[in-house]
């Protein structure tokens, strides 16, 4: 087989078969095929797209690429989450000890990675002794005695995404929906996952900017999903301002303990039990989505969630008195009230801005090698639709600095206040199956 037969096949608008597919990634994986061929392979693929078979088998050629995580020791249906990614997104920190308090085993390996902020894995290392590096057989039983366990990711997974990805992000090919499905996909089929549920973020704080495209990339993740026999569902979900109030570590850690005991931000719960809901109708633990959510309602309400989250912090090696006592979380020095400078509704909230606002204060890795700082971010007062007087808190900002002339003004250039309300922004928009 040649490369440069399938380049032309593929420019020709014909369909690729799985062999062609498994040959090309194989070989690209081990180098014997240079970067020039790939890269016009993706620019073919970029503008011909791609049938939902040849999706399936572009994804599944990249998980067997490299190490894939076993979980069979493991007992259940394994259903894994995954967002696409926004502002204070605080869902997975909730999510882990809220679906294992009724039975799901939740077995997550998460990233650390660049953003706004940390990843899971930098939000649960607030926690003094919090342990992220476990051995195979330390994680399995976790999760077969505990239902929950969360890990730094390790091994080799899916080289040839790597390798693609970073092809992608120099010959703009990087968005083309049939290869962001791929992408995404076979980093979740190799992390062991048997079920999936998506979130699907849309908004100004998204990749997806827009609804319509939000929905095909959702389209697109399902397809390969149950193609490959992983049983897949996707919620579309609001990213036009940050998710809850807080953005920032420690923050955020305090704002899941908050949220398992029902005492959370409302858009936070809300999404946090649709998601909940499939991931435990996805692991057979109830037999309707109605039953799931009451399932997941009594654990918050009966406080079974929250001694969930105490139990998982404490088998990972975690200070629990953090959990009565969030006040031991890393605090900063300053505490900072942004106020609004006139009076009306709250319309927009530039997520982006606020999200830059967070990173500025050193919530955020800029390069692999940066150091977090785990007490600092900000904590919105105010989010759309709610009333604001000249002079009121709209955000308070936790720094370890204390000139944050700048960060204020990130602030206030990111919220649009009106004298009437101009938005009508719902929280979920569809559910994809
Ligand atoms: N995120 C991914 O993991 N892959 C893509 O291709 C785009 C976004
Ligand atoms: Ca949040």
């Amino acid at each position: 087989m040649r490369m440069v037969d399938l380049i032309a096949k593929k420019r020709d608008g014909e369909t690729l078969t799985k062999n062609e597919i498994d040959f090309m990634i194989a070989s690209y994986t081990k180098e014997e095929i240079p970067d020039y061929q790939m890269s016009a392979m993706a620019m073919t693929l970029y503008f011909q797209g791609m049938t939902t078979e040849e999706r399936v088998d572009l994804t599944m050629a990249m998980v067997e690429s490299g190490d894939q995580v076993d979980l069979s020791d493991i007992e259940g249906i394994k259903v894994d989450k995954h967002s696409t990614g926004g502002v204070g997104d605080t869902t997975t920190l909730i999510l882990a000890p809220l679906v294992a308090s009724v039975g799901v085993p939740v077995a997550k390996m998460s990233g650390r990675g660049l953003g706004h902020t940390g990843g899971t894995i930098d939000k649960l290392e607030s926690i003094k002794g919090f342990q992220v590096e476990l051995t195979a057989e330390k994680f399995n039983k976790l999760v077969n005695e505990q239902k929950v366990a969360v890990v730094g990711q390790s091994g080799n997974l899916t080289p040839a995404d790597k390798k693609l990805y970073g092809l992608r992000d120099v010959t703009a090919t990087v968005n083309s929906i049939p290869l962001i499905a791929s992408s995404i996909m076979s980093k979740k089929i190799a992390s062991g996952a048997d079920a999936i549920v998506l979130d699907v973020k849309t908004g100004s704080g998204a990749f997806m900017k827009n609804l319509d495209d939000a929905k095909e990339l959702a389209k697109a993740m399902v397809d390969i999903g149950n193609g490959a026999g992983r049983e897949t569902i996707a919620v579309i979900s609001d990213m036009n301002q940050p998710l809850g109030y807080a953005v920032g570590n420690a923050l955020e850690i305090k704002e899941a303990m908050e949220t398992l005991r029902g005492n959370g931000p409302e858009d936070l719960y809300e999404l946090c039990l649709t998601l909940g809901s499939q991931m435990v109708y996805l692991a057979k633990q109830a037999s309707s989505i109605e039953e799931a959510r009451q399932k997941l309602e009594d654990a918050i309400h009966s406080g079974k969630a929250i001694e969930k989250f105490k139990t998982f912090v404490a088998s990972q090696g975690g200070d629990t008195s953090v959990v009565d006592e969030p006040d031991k979380l890393p605090q900063a020095k300053y505490v900072v009230d942004i106020r609004a400078t006139q009076s009306g509704i709250v319309n927009e909230i530039i997520a982006d801005e606020i999200g830059i606002a967070a990173s500025m204060l050193g919530a955020g890795r800029l390069t692999k090698e940066s150091e977090i700082d785990l007490a600092v971010g900000v904590v919105l007062e105010k989010k759309i639709g709610d009333q604001v007087s000249e002079g009121e808190t709209l955000v308070k900002v936790y720094s370890n600095q204390e000139e944050i002339t700048e960060v204020e003004e990130k602030i206030i250039q990111a919220y649009t206040i009106n004298p009437e309300k101009t938005t009508n922004n719902k929280l979920i928009y569809d559910i994809i199956q």
